[in-house]
């Protein structure tokens, strides 16, 4: 079974995601860790941002790899693992870089792709997963909410591992990565059999509760 959960940045998906996997006993799939590994390596290797062709070198370059647990993503990249080095601050501004360029989007579509062959089933989460990767999943779900909470929630986060920055320069940053991340190249798009969850006033318990009475009552419908 493939779920999928879009969504923009700090809509709560992630958590979502991982919660919803471990309920379900399957594997979880923390797409953005991979347009972020690909950052971070473009930081390391001191490449401009802006030399695209450098961008899809490291790209094609990296050897990312991704191990999905039911409760957990790690990230390996070129041997290493970067699954907290990839959330900096630094490293949120230089992913939007990343993630417009298609060329690095085919190649990661492919490997997305991949994952969910080999494992069958997981629930994979990012912008485009239900639209583009995975079109033809079990059930795809797409969460928002408002800029301020989304601020909120990166806020609480980025605090919690220890970053050293306020809720303003969150909601910049979010201001900034929503109009980027609307690029053309990687517009975030909402299925239309998709089911939206407005996650605003919402905890995440509730959210995931949510999404498996949707789980439960479509196996009942199937049955
Ligand atoms: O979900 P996140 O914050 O880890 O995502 C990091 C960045 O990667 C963000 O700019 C959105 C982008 N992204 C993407 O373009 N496509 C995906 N499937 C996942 C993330």
């Amino acid at each position: 079974m493939i779920i999928t959960i879009d969504g923009p940045a700090g809509s709560g998906k992630s958590t979502a995601a991982r919660k919803l996997a471990a309920r379900l006993g399957i594997a979880y799939l923390d797409t953005g860790a991979m347009y972020r590994a690909i950052a971070l390596r473009a930081l390391e290797h001191g490449v401009r941002l802006t030399d695209v062709e450098a961008l899809v070198k490291t790209a094609l370059e990296a050897d990312i790899e991704v191990i999905c647990g039911p409760t957990f993503t790690r990230v390996m990249l070129d041997g290493r693992d970067v699954t907290e080095a990839i959330r900096s601050m630094a490293v949120n501004a230089a992913t939007s870089y990343v993630a417009r360029e298609q060329r690095i989007r085919d190649l990661l579509v492919k490997r997305q792709r991949e994952i969910g062959a080999r494992l069958g089933s997981l629930v994979t989460e990012g912008r485009d997963q239900g639209s583009v990767v995975f079109p033809h999943a079990d059930l795809k779900f797409f969460v928002d909410a408002s800029i301020e909470k989304r601020a909120e929630r990166r806020h609480q986060e980025m605090l919690a591992d220890g970053e050293n920055v306020t809720y303003d320069e969150i909601l910049a940053n979010l201001r900034e990565r929503d109009g980027n991340d609307a690029h053309q190249w990687a517009p975030l798009l909402e299925p239309a059999t998709a089911i939206h969850l407005d996650t605003t006033r919402l905890t995440i318990h509730e959210v995931v509760e949510k999404m498996l009475e949707v789980i439960q009552r479509q196996k009942s419908s199937a049955n």
